[in-house]
């Protein structure tokens, strides 16, 4: 028994056996993850005596090797002392670290109760967006099982083995000189970007890419124009950094900023190659007319182009960023879509004055991708197989989204227009403003159809209404049955 000053051995064995398992655990982490669990629990009080390694091994019947590995590790994490000459004592103050903590407050609906930020709160209480892999239609997903893994692979084992030492360290260059050397041959030729690779700097995606422009560009609480409906991606980037979003119109021509006149804006974000989600170009008069309001106004024009590379009735339309005369847009690209989303690089062009401030700011806030990746994709690329990649899955996406306008079209007649398609991987289905296209978003998450409403995709929800449908992960024959499907809910409330 615990005598107040010592813990006697036979007591302590008692309780230690209770939670000494045969599951494969050595006995020695057992022990010390047993006592520091008491003492955690305050079963085994500060100052207290714990009985010698040798009086515990024998009332356990175990070598005392085990037990004094366990009181040596308890000693080296501050969970016990000693004092010379007369044992291991329950130490009187815990490592600040291995204080019980408190119970985590559960993140439920309006249950945040420490203090945290605006952004914790909503993310706790606005439920998660629909999971994005496994289904018919999730949006911007590609067809990942088309990608080319073996020639991935094999690039990849070449650019490990071959690895330099001075290539794993920290890295501050904005991304390898060889990647933006191929990138900027790539975006001349088929992106019409006017690009020299001394412009690149390499992120882990747009979604970073944005995030650092964000920070560079602005400060909180400065103004900046997202398009509405738009990219939630942006407008998650932008609110984390502070920044007043004000919903800007877009209609066939893209952006439509002169139907919403107000204060000039210090950022201006824009998908003009293909709106998303709307899939409308961005005409040649309003793009110059951007240019030439940015010039006038100092704004910054952000030119995200994440999906161009599949037009399916010619070549890719030409960047804005080709257009601009006086270093005043910044070009995002990623692979997400043209290769696979988890390899997670991005890239962006920028005017001179931008790069090495944004290389800097990449190498202190989050660091480079790793270089024997990056060194891979920029072989990836001049060896000719993302070419080749993104001219078969053109054909292959066009031949989809025909397929499913077809069984759009068998199953709902011209009671629900589908529109964009002539670039990239998702169709929009515009509804009525009086449906609820939460609701039959919802409605189709039970058939295991995901179709984000397009009122999720804007700042005032209540304007638009629709379904946004990727198609480029569909396979052939899982069309016919997803399309049913989602028809037969579509039907029943409009
Ligand atoms: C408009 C837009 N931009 C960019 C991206 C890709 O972002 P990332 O490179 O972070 O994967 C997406 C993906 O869905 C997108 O829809």
């Amino acid at each position: 028994m615990n005598n107040g000053a010592t813990f006697t051995a036979d007591w302590l064995a008692e309780a230690l056996q209770g939670r000494i398992r045969q599951d494969g655990v050595p006995q020695n982490r057992q022990i010390y993850r047993a006592l520091r669990e008491m003492i955690l629990a305050g079963q085994l009080t500060a100052d207290c005596r714990l009985p010698s390694s040798r009086a515990l091994a024998q009332e356990l019947a175990i070598a005392r090797n085990t037990v004094l590995f366990a009181y040596e590790q308890l000693l080296a994490e501050g969970y016990l002392q000693t004092r010379h000459g007369s044992g291991s004592y329950v130490s009187a103050v815990l490592p600040a670290a291995r204080r019980p903590e408190p119970k985590p407050a559960a993140p439920a609906m309006g249950g945040v109760s420490r203090r945290a930020s605006q952004w914790l709160v909503a993310l706790a209480t606005r439920g998660e967006r629909a999971p994005r892999s496994g289904h018919a239609f999730v949006p911007g997903r590609p067809d990942i099982q088309a990608f080319p893994l073996a020639v991935w692979q094999r690039l990849l084992a070449r650019h490990w083995r071959q690895t330099n030492p001075a290539e794993l360290d920290y890295l501050s260059a904005g991304g390898h000189s060889a990647l933006k050397r191929a990138l900027a041959d790539y975006l001349k030729l088929a992106r019409s970007v006017d690009v020299a690779a001394e412009q690149i700097v390499v992120t882990s995606g747009t979604q970073q890419s944005l995030d650092l422009l964000a920070r560079l560009l602005a400060d909180a609480g400065d103004r900046a124009w997202v398009e509405e409906p738009g990219y939630p991606g942006t407008v998650a980037a932008f609110q984390a950094n502070g920044l007043r979003l004000q919903a800007m119109p877009v209609d066939g021509e893209g952006l439509n900023w002169q139907a919403s006149p107000g204060p000039s804006p210090r950022l201006i974000y824009i998908t003009p190659s293909h709106q998303y989600p709307t899939g409308s170009v961005m005409s040649l008069a309003r793009r110059l007319a951007l240019l030439e309001y940015a010039a006038e106004t100092g704004a910054w024009i952000i030119e995200d182009d994440y999906d161009s590379e599949f037009r399916y009735g010619g070549r890719p339309l030409a960047a804005l960023q080709g257009l601009d005369r006086n270093g005043q847009v910044a070009y995002l690209g990623t692979c997400s879509k043209m290769m696979f989303p988890g390899l997670r690089i991005g890239y962006m062009v920028l005017p001179l004055s931008l790069v090495e401030p944004a290389r800097r700011m990449l190498a202190r806030l989050y660091r480079e991708t790793a270089y024997p990746q990056q060194l891979a994709l920029a072989d990836f690329i001049a060896d000719g197989h993302l070419a080749m990649h993104i001219k078969r899955m053109r054909a292959c996406y066009a031949q989809r989204q025909q397929l499913l306008r077809d069984h759009w079209q068998a199953e709902l007649g011209d009671a629900v227009p589908l529109t964009g398609g002539d670039t990239g991987i998702h169709l929009l289905a515009p509804l009525p403003a009086a449906c609820d296209d939460r609701a039959i978003s919802l409605a189709v998450l039970a058939k295991d159809i995901i179709a984000p409403p397009l009122s999720e995709y804007c700042l005032s929800p209540e304007k638009q209404r629709g379904l946004v449908l990727g198609y480029a992960a569909v396979r052939e024959e899982e069309m016919a049955p997803a399309v049913q499907h989602l028809a037969h809910c579509l039907t029943s409330f409009i």
